[in-house]
């Protein structure tokens, strides 16, 4: 079996100060392995987003530490976690952060001219072909601000996968979508990982679909129950 693209190990976060501080992880550790979904369920404030900002190497642990892709992470620069992220990571997050005043299309080009490993023409015809599988193949050249909050998610998830990631990370990826379109990206998902041997590790409050995943974690308070 190959090393698994990431894991952490007793991971502990704190948030807020004083009265409102909270013990928002209390030693959380696992693995994701190469080509596997993973739904991560538990309540309202158990912790679900916290440990996918820490994963996503948005916020650091106040212990604890995160091996991307062979690299542990606590002591690197800001700078070299943000050049893994853009190598490795790909995120849909539950505020989807597209850029209003660009299309469709050259939100889902970001991340690879940031990578900079593909000529222009190659990066319009993958990002087109992202918002293909997305379905909003007719929707490329409309501005973020004109698109429906379900498709503005679609064009996230096509933004995440933009790079090719080792590892996307998805808080409810799903939510704001109705049921063909929940399907739709959930099947993609799905592809990505069994066929293309990237890792999925998603939010979902949807029991069914995260039943569907290869892999289910449950948080509670701030502890993946075992
Ligand atoms: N800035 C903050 N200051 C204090 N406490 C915080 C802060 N941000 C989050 N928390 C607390 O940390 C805990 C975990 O929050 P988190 O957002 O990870 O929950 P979640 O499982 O993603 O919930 P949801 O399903 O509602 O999105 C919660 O108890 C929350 O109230
Ligand atoms: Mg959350």
């Amino acid at each position: 079996m190959s090393e698994p693209v990431l894991t952490c190990d007793n991971l502990h976060r704190f948030l807020g100060k004083d009265e409102t501080r909270a013990h928002a992880l209390r030693g959380v550790s696992l693995a994701i392995d190469a080509g596997r979904t993973y739904a991560i369920a538990g309540h309202s404030g158990s912790g679900k987003s916290t440990l996918l900002y820490l994963l996503g190497l948005l916020d650091r642990p106040d212990d604890g530490t995160i091996t991307l892709r062979g690299h542990e992470t606590s002591r690197l620069s800001d700078e070299a976690r943000t050049a893994l992220r853009n190598e490795h990571l790909g995120f849909v997050f539950q505020f989807h952060f597209l850029l209003k005043e660009f299309t469709a299309l050259e939100n889902v080009m970001l991340p690879m001219r940031k990578l900079g490993r593909l000529a222009e023409a190659d990066m319009r015809a993958k990002a087109a072909d992202l918002l293909d599988r997305v379905g909003l193949a007719d929707k490329r050249n409309r501005l973020g601000n004109h698109l429906s909050g379900g498709e503005q998610q679609r064009v996230a998830i096509a933004r995440a996968l933009a790079n090719d990631p080792a590892l996307i990370l998805a808080d409810e990826p799903t939510g704001n979508l109705d049921h063909a379109n929940a399907e739709r990206v959930f099947a993609l998902l799905g592809e990505i990982a069994h066929d293309r041997g990237q890792a999925v590790l998603m939010v979902s409050h949807n029991p069914e679909l995260a039943a569907r995943c290869d892999h289910t974690l449950h948080m509670q308070d701030g502890c993946l129950l075992p």
